[in-house]
């Protein structure tokens, strides 16, 4: 149980994304957001206002989907963020006394730009986009989430990764006092996730920063996070706190958790069962029985699309690779 302490709950902002940069407004709505849950109750059926903070100046985007969003609710409280648990609620749970700044991301490996840059200047000079996105959970679940980002083509543009650099990597911040699931040893931590460069740079990929329009909730990845929709979510790695250019293909969390049954590539796949499970039909969350006890029972169930539906985008990417061996 969380222990429940007084608090003053301020009204919820509405945030520019030049305001959503400036650090003190930022840190206002970040520190509003965190406070809230701590006033209140366990698990609320919806979740207040007052946590929520709006962000301005996002431009729609082609790439999104005109298929039937996931509520609020579904998204943020049924997560996986094993650094804060390991069942669906901990994420929302656990997360909501997290203050997702300060916030910092090391760049470094091979690329002519490197350093530590603080969040807002790492944002700053990129326009926020709405992608609407399928997010296909390799446990064969589905939903779509309106995110709010940055492309990661561009973010990536502006380092100038040099030739050697063949693997973009990513790591989420390593905090045990801050993130309580990282004193278990359900993964080796940091979470690690990598593309190869030529994903990486593809129109699709975006860092989050927000969905539905307002800054992103702490169990959703707060403050950045990768969104790659043609792969299972697990290579959507949350928390960033480091991207790295690489020459060599990196092991990642998951990798090294269970060779066989995760691997690098982690495109969506309906030919390819996971070694316990088939993946060729998905069960979209809140379609029938919402994302309670009752939805394992689901029975609305609908096939699974080769790369979550995205392959007009990314088939060119995987041309000549035998997927079944890169699984
Ligand atoms: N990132 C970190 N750091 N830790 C995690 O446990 N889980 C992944 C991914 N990113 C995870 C993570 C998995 S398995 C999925 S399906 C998505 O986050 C879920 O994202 P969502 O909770 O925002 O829907």
């Amino acid at each position: 149980m969380l222990i429940k302490k007084p608090t003053d709950i301020r009204p919820s902002e509405i945030t520019s994304k030049d305001v959503y940069l400036n650090r003190r407004t930022f840190l206002g709505a970040a520190a509003a957001a965190g406070s809230a849950l701590a006033a209140g109750q366990a698990f609320p059926a919806v979740i207040p206002k007052e946590r929520r903070a709006k962000l301005d100046d996002v431009m729609p985007s082609k790439y999104s989907t005109d298929e039937k969003q996931n509520s609020y609710k579904d998204v943020t409280t049924y997560n996986n963020y094993y650094e804060f648990g390991m069942r669906k609620e901990d994420p929302y749970r656990y997360s909501q006394e997290f203050e997702p700044q300060p916030w910092s991301v090391e760049v470094s490996g091979e690329a002519e730009v490197t350093g530590r840059f603080a969040l807002e200047d790492f944002v700053k000079p990129h326009t926020l986009e709405e992608r609407i996105y399928r997010l296909r959970c390799v446990e064969a679940w589905s939903m779509v989430i309106p995110w709010v980002g940055i492309s990661l083509a561009d973010v990536i543009k502006q380092f100038k990764p040099l030739s050697s650099a063949k693997y973009v990597v990513f790591e989420t911040l390593y905090d045990p006092k801050r993130m309580r699931g990282q004193r278990s040893r359900a993964l080796r931590w940091p979470y690690v996730e990598g593309l190869t460069i030529a994903e990486a740079t593809n129109p699709l990929p975006i860092l989050a920063v927000g969905m539905y329009g307002e800054v992103l909730p702490n169990q959703n990845g707060a403050p950045l996070r990768l969104i790659v929709p043609w792969k299972y979510g697990f290579k959507s790695i949350k928390g960033i706190v480091s991207m790295r250019f690489m020459d060599k293909q990196p092991r990642t969390s998951w990798e090294l958790a269970a060779p066989h049954e995760y691997g690098f590539y982690a495109n969506v796949n309906p030919e390819v069962n996971h070694p316990r499970w088939s993946q060729a039909r998905e069960r979209r969350i809140g379609s029938d029985g919402g994302t309670g006890l009752s939805s394992l029972f689901a029975t609305t169930q609908q096939p699974t699309e080769m790369f979550n539906g995205y392959g007009e985008h990314v088939a060119h990417l995987y041309e000549g690779l035998n997927l079944r061996q890169h699984y």
